[in-house]
């Protein structure tokens, strides 16, 4: 570690640091656009600068390594001047069309124009346009406006360095520059919207997210991805119980600051709810299902099951937090008496995320939890047996892709009585004789275990509608029928009842550190990061759900 003073502040920081990152470690904001903690250094957009002493220059901060009994001055006059000038020689040829971007709210270039720009411009010629390079799809997912562009080159390092295939490059020279696609080839990889989380401006945008909400209406609840057992940690956006995006949370050792477009665009799926009340079959057969309320439906849940307990059989799911996925279990067991539930898990296609720890990692399996589920008491199978037993009780509907595949559903329409949990339509719920509607990701609090067997957190962003419950809400008022649960138990107690007897969960506390995905071996460099260095979105400090949302403008 070295020694640095910074404006009078003495921090220590790694040896591998540089004089952006002391400055940034002793609190002390210095504006920058370029540097970015996972691409090489360029010095580009020279916004970092400072005094160092003993170098008679000016320097970029960034590009200046740190070294044991470094003073650095980052407020002087001379400093303050030379980021002016930047910002000065930045803006004239900027559009100032701040109230119609996008990235208004988290731009950077916004930011330091505010914090470290002159006042008034001293220019009124018309901006710099590149028709033909504004407002232009270069990939699936990203729109490009070149005219926002300030050449600081962290998309093109984050496709050559971070995704390893170099789409992007200069093109045209000086004041014509402009960053573009190699010919004929688009901007379409995993991770192609983080190419947009980079840019520090509005010149990279996603198609998905792009003028549906302005940012600063967004409230954020840390969660994280199901869309694959890597459990990407991401903040879940949302405003009037509309999910509007994906954003990933910084966690070195899972995702980095990264995650990939199939996570990332699963965000629009959760505003589906097609179950508002449960719904069930009086008579069986071919009668329609009406609906009715939560009282009558899990009667009738628990009629069916005392018919014949010998004859039940109950399926589980990779998509339950473990706490769901052990109420589930210990119901079966201790008042069902029915033996463990089975789940399985759909495989492929393969999903890839790269982070500071391991390089790539990789997931194979479409569900966030399966060694959450084991752990927790469920039995995974690869195929479901084809047993016809007189109930079968499945937690969730959208289990397994099989599930739209009314081939498959007939197999397990054998049952006499099929429930199921559910919120989307499918062959399946098509099928069932009792629907019990259920909340998605963005409603349910919990725990997911992931593929390198961290135990990570999962917050409530959105309150579901008032009939519709989750998971754990459901098996705490069936099981409140054999006495075995009470209902007022929150995730928390339950993850605080079962961390003796689920491996894994032994000495970890509800508001650990270890839950939000960054797990307690990370190294002073990561933690380093983490602490603060970056500003992209995702790594603010996270707010409860709702409460402390803006007014709304009027
Ligand atoms: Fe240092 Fe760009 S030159 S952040």
């Amino acid at each position: 570690m070295a020694k640095v003073t910074v404006d009078g502040r003495v921090v220590e920081v790694p040896n591998d640091a540089n004089a952006l990152e002391a400055c940034r470690a002793a609190g002390v904001d210095v504006p920058h656009f370029c540097y970015h903690p996972r691409l090489s250094i360029v010095g580009q957009c020279r916004m970092c600068m400072v005094e160092v002493e003993g170098v008679p220059k000016i320097q970029a901060s960034c590009t200046v390594p740190v070294r044991d009994g470094m003073v650095i001055k980052a407020s002087t006059e001379k400093a303050l001047a030379a980021r002016n000038a930047t910002m000065e020689f930045l803006l004239i040829n900027h559009p100032l069309d701040c109230p119609i971007c996008d990235q208004a709210g988290e731009c950077k270039l916004q930011d330091n124009a505010f914090a470290a720009g002159l006042p008034v411009s001293r220019t009124s010629e018309p901006r710099r346009q590149f028709p033909g390079y504004d407002r232009t799809p270069i990939g699936p997912h990203v729109i490009a406006d070149m005219t926002r562009c300030i050449q600081c080159t962290r998309c093109i390092r984050f496709c050559e360095e971070i995704t390893e295939t170099g789409e992007l490059t200069f093109i045209e020279r000086g004041g014509h520059t402009i960053v573009w696609t190699h010919e004929g080839k688009a901007l379409d990889n995993d991770l192609s919207a983080c190419a947009a989380d980079v840019c520090p401006v509005g010149a990279l945008t996603t198609r998905d997210f792009r003028f549906r909400k302005r940012v600063w209406w967004l409230d954020k609840t840390r969660s994280v991805c199901d869309g694959c057992e890597i459990g990407c940690n991401i903040s879940i956006e949302h405003r009037d119980r509309i999910v509007y995006r994906f954003l990933p949370r910084v966690a070195p050792a899972v995702n980095d600051f990264w995650m990939c477009d199939y996570g990332r665009f699963r965000s629009e799926e959760l505003n589906r709810q097609d179950f508002l009340k449960p719904e069930i079959r009086v008579a069986g057969g071919d009668a329609e299902r009406r609906q009715t309320n939560w009282g009558e439906a899990l009667d009738a849940v628990k009629a069916a099951i005392e018919k014949d307990p010998s004859k039940v059989r109950v399926i589980g799911s990779a998509f339950l937090t473990t706490e769901e996925a052990w109420l589930l279990a210990a119901l079966c067991k201790d008042s069902l008496k029915v033996g463990s539930p089975e789940f399985t898990v759909d495989i492929g296609p393969k999903r890839r995320i790269r982070n500071k720890v391991d390089g790539w990692i990789y997931g194979s399996e479409a569900a966030p939890n399966s060694r959450g589920c084991e752990a927790a008491g469920l039995t995974r199978t690869s195929s479901l047996s084809s047993s016809s037993p007189a109930v079968l009780y499945i937690s969730d509907a959208s289990f397994s892709e099989k599930c739209k595949d009314p081939a498959f559903v007939a197999g397990l329409r054998q049952a006499s009585v099929l429930i199921v949990h559910a919120r989307t339509r499918n062959a399946l719920t098509d099928a069932a004789d009792i629907v019990l509607p259920v909340a998605p990701l963005s409603g349910k609090e919990g725990t997911f275990v992931n593929a390198k067997g961290l135990v990570q957190r999962i917050d409530t962003a959105i309150v579901s509608p008032p009939v519709v419950r989750t998971d754990l809400e459901v098996l705490l008022n069936l099981g409140a029928r054999w006495n075995a649960f009470d209902t007022q138990w929150t995730a928390r107690d339950v993850f605080e009842k079962m961390q003796a007897s689920v491996a894994g969960y032994a000495g970890l506390a509800w508001d650990s550190d270890a839950l939000v995905g960054n797990p307690p071996s990370i190294s002073p460099a990561a933690a380093y990061d983490v602490l603060g260095l970056e500003r992209d979105p995702g790594v603010e400090v996270f707010s409860r759900p709702s409460v402390t949302a803006p007014d709304r403008l009027p």
